[in-house]
C-alpha cells in the first residue's frame, strides 16, 4: 500500500496532469483534494487529449475509482460537462466518481465579485482565471458558502441562498452589476445537483477501507507551490492550500499515511497572471520557449510568462512540500537553445553581496530581487526521442544533474513530450 502526491512545485501547469494520468495505472483511488475549475490538467493518452479541470485523471483506468474530496470547490456546469466528456468517450463512471457533500459550490455571483474586485484593483490585479476562486473560498471559511449537503435539503438550499443574494446583490450593484434572481439560480443548482446526486456520497469510508485493503492512493494537487495562500506570492496567488500538507486534510487522509510526494516541475518557469517572477525572460529567449512550450494558460488561454529555471524557487517548494522525487518536464522545450541558464540564489538591493531566500519576503520585496545564473551549454538537437537518460545529449544529461544537486532531490523522471510513452524513467 502506497499513498503518493502529485503536486506542483513551481506557478502551476507544470505537467501534473500527465503524471498522474500515468501513475493512475497502479492506483486504486485517485483524488482531488484542493482549487477548483481554476485548474486545467492536460492528459494525452489513447483516449485522446483532455484537458480536465475538475474531475480526477483516473478515470481512464477502468479499475481506478476517483473522488473529489471536501478542499475542493465545484463549478457544477463544469463538472457536469466533464461527465459528459467521459461519457461521450465510452467511458464508465457507474460506481467510480465520489464527489463529497461537503464541496463548496461556485455559485454566479462569485466569478461577478471576483470581477469587481480585480477592476478595482487595476495594475495590481491578481490576475485570476476568474472561476471565483477567492470569493468561493472567502465564502467558506467565513461560514457563508454553500455547500452539495445543502442541495440535499432543498429548504435548507433556499434559505441560504436567500441571505447571501440579501447580501451580495447590494454590492454588485454599486459596482453596476445587475442582481441576480433567486428562482433562476435556485432552479438551476437544483436541477444540476439532480443529474450529480448519483455520484454525491462521502469518500472518507472508501478511503479508510482502501487504506485498510492495501490499495494504492494516488492525491492529484491543483496549482503549484508558489500559488499557495499561505507560502506563494501573496496577492498573487490562489485561495487554497496547494502544498503536499493540504492533501490530507483537503481529501481526509492523516498526514502519516503520505508516503511519497512527487514534485512535479518544468526545466524552466512559467507563470500565468501578475505577480514577481524573478527569473522571467522578457526578450527573445522568452518568445522562443513560449513557442516551443506552447505556454498558453488551459483554463483562459493567456500566453504564460516564460523565464529560466529558478533553482532558489524549486528548493523552496521541495522542502515545504517534503518532495521525495521530482519529475522534469518538458526539457524538450529547451532544445534549441545554445545556452541555458539557472538561478541558484537572489541579491536584494539592501543586503549587498548577501545571497537571500525566497521566503524571507513578500511578493513586493521579490520583484525586487536580482537573480544570480550560472550557464550551462545547451544541446541544440532534439530530445523528444529519447527513452532512456543515457540516450539524452550529454548537455542536457548535465543540466538534469546540475538540477539535481542545486535543488536537493533526485530526478526520477524526465518528461520529452506530452504523450505518457515520452517519458524516461531514472
Ligand atoms: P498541469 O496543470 O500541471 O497538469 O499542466 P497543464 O496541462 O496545464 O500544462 C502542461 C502542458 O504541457 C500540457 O499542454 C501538456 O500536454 C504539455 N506537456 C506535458 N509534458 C510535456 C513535455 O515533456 N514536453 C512538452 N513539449 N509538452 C509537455
Ligand atoms: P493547474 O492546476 C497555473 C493562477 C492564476 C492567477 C492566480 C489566482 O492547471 O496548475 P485563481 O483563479 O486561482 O484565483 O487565480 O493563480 N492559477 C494557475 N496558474 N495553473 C493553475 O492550475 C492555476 N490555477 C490558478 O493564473 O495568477
Ligand atoms: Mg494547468
Amino acid at each position: 500500500m502506497t499513498v503518493t502526491t502529485v503536486v506542483g512545485c513551481q506557478w502551476g501547469d507544470e505537467a501534473k496532469g500527465k503524471f498522474v494520468d500515468l501513475l493512475a495505472e497502479h492506483a486504486s483511488i485517485v483524488a482531488r483534494y484542493n482549487g477548483g475549475d481554476n485548474a486545467g490538467h492536460t492528459v494525452v493518452n489513447p483516449h485522446g487529449v483532455f484537458k480536465l479541470r475538475l474531475t480526477p485523471n483516473g478515470l481512464f483506468n477502468p479499475g481506478v475509482r476517483c473522488l473529489i474530496g471536501p478542499g475542493v470547490v465545484l463549478n457544477l456546469d463544469t463538472l457536469l460537462s466533464e461527465i459528459s466528456l467521459f461519457q461521450k468517450a465510452g467511458i464508465d463512471l457507474h460506481d467510480r466518481l465520489w464527489i463529497s457533500p461537503r464541496c463548496h459550490i461556485v455559485m454566479p455571483y462569485h466569478p461577478l465579485l471576483e470581477e469587481v474586485y480585480e477592476k478595482a484593483k487595476g495594475k495590481a490585479k491578481t490576475g485570476t482565471t476568474r472561476r471565483g476562486m477567492g470569493p468561493v473560498f472567502a465564502d467558506k471559511v467565513s461560514y457563508n458558502g454553500i455547500r452539495m449537503f445543502d442541495l440535499l435539503e432543498p429548504s435548507q438550499f433556499a434559505e441560504k441562498l436567500k441571505i447571501q443574494l440579501a447580501v451580495k446583490n447590494p454590492i454588485l450593484q454599486v459596482f453596476g452589476v445587475p442582481p441576480l434572481d433567486f428562482e433562476q439560480i435556485y432552479q438551476e443548482k437544483l436541477a444540476q445537483f439532480a443529474s450529480l446526486r448519483q455520484w454525491v456520497r462521502e469518500p472518507f469510508g472508501l478511503v479508510q477501507e482502501t487504506l485498510a485493503g492495501g490499495g494504492n492512493i494516488l492525491l492529484e494537487g491543483a496549482q503549484g507551490a508558489l500559488l499557495d495562500n499561505n507560502w506563494g506570492t501573496y496577492p498573487f496567488c490562489t485561495a487554497s492550500i496547494t502544498l503536499s500538507g493540504g492533501a490530507a486534510a483537503g481529501l481526509g487522509i492523516a498526514p502519516r499515511h503520505i508516503d511519497r510526494v512527487i514534485g512535479v516541475t518544468k526545466a524552466y518557469t512559467t507563470r500565468v497572471g501578475g505577480g514577481p517572477m524573478p527569473t522571467e525572460l522578457t526578450g527573445e529567449t522568452g518568445e522562443i520557449i513560449q513557442r516551443a512550450g506552447q505556454e498558453y494558460g488551459t483554463v483562459t488561454g493567456r500566453a504564460r510568462r516564460c523565464g529560466w529555471f529558478d533553482a532558489e524557487l524549486a528548493r523552496f517548494t521541495c522542502q515545504i512540500n517534503g518532495v521525495t522525487e521530482l519529475a522534469l518536464t518538458k526539457i524538450d522545450v529547451l532544445d534549441s537553445l545554445p545556452t541555458v541558464k539557472i538561478c541558484t540564489g537572489y541579491h536584494h538591493p539592501s543586503s549587498g553581496d548577501q545571497l537571500r531566500h525566497y521566503w524571507e519576503g513578500d511578493a513586493h520585496w521579490l520583484e525586487d530581487c536580482q537573480p544570480l545564473y550560472i550557464e550551462l551549454p545547451g544541446w541544440k538537437q532534439p530530445t523528444t526521442q529519447a527513452r532512456r537518460f543515457a540516450e539524452l545529449p550529454p548537455q542536457a544529461q548535465a543540466y538534469v544533474h546540475q538540477i539535481e544537486e542545486l535543488v536537493g532531490v533526485a530526478v526520477r523522471w524526465v518528461s520529452v513530450g506530452p504523450g505518457r510513452d515520452e517519458t524516461i524513467v531514472i
